[in-house]
């Protein structure tokens, strides 16, 4: 398996007065963010927790607000947590994904937005959120996949334009990429059947966002999952 930069965390940790800059080295975390609130249902029990784990700077909390969730967010960015903290989280702890510090089945949603694909094991950390969720609680991750268009979009296109929005280059390692056949099999393991669907940036908006004629492009379902994917499922 890959390595993982020994400086990954602290990049973020340099980057954390980006997270909310909507022109910005994190701006499609944000695009992101909004199309994965939509994906979190209502809860069964008021107050219900929501985790995100590998919360980074908080872009999801405030698509949260008002759904009656507790939405606690785990991250090992300190710098990011405080961000997070100050942006509708309720709670924010600085944790590994790979060892969550929450019991079996005691969390209503999890969510991963954009972070599978940073780690050495992916498929582990898909265990160990299947672990803490509780039955007929909903899984929702989004993330990269290991594909040759993937590579070429998030790396080659993405990382290289010079455009604003793009991430800082070395964000990505191919290597790390989600094979979703496995991601699949490894959810179901758990009783988790994920469904997929692809996302893509709408282009129209997307040109808006370049002219600076909008600050912010919404993400659009596509049939393929080959590149940006979002995977749901409740377990059973
Ligand atoms: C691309 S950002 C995504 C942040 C957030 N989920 C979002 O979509 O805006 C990746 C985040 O993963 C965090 N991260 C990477 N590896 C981690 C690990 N092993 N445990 C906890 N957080 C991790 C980083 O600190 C960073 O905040």
């Amino acid at each position: 398996m890959p390595e993982i930069r020994s400086d990954f965390i602290t990049d973020y940790d340099g980057l954390a007065d980006k997270w909310w800059d909507p022109r910005g080295s994190l701006a499609p975390l944000g695009w992101i963010a909004r199309a994965r609130a939509t994906f979190v249902p209502e809860p069964r029990t008021e107050g219900a927790t929501l985790l995100d784990v590998a919360c980074g700077g908080g872009l999801f909390g405030p698509h949260l607000a008002g759904k009656g969730y507790r939405v606690v967010g785990v991250d090992l960015s300190i710098m990011s947590l405080k961000q997070a903290g100050q942006h509708g989280f309720d709670a924010v702890a600085k944790a590994d994904i790979t060892r969550l510090p929450f019991a079996d089945e005691s969390i209503e949603v999890v969510t991963a937005g954009q972070c599978l694909e940073h780690v050495r094991d992916p498929y582990a950390v898909v265990d160990e959120l299947c672990r803490v969720l509780r039955p007929g609680g909903t899984l929702i991750v989004d993330t990269i996949a290991d594909t040759k268009a993937a590579r070429l979009m998030a790396i080659t296109v993405v990382e290289n334009l010079p455009l604003p929005g793009r991430p800082p280059k070395g964000t990505h390692d191919h290597r790390l990429f989600v094979n979703r056949e496995r991601l699949l099999a490894v959810a179901r393991s758990h009783g988790v059947e994920l469904k997929l669907l692809g996302l893509r940036p709408s282009f129209s908006a997307g040109l808006g966002y370049l002219a600076r004629k909008r600050d912010e492009v919404p993400m659009v379902p596509t049939r393929s999952t080959a590149v940006l994917f979002v995977g749901v499922g409740t377990k059973s």
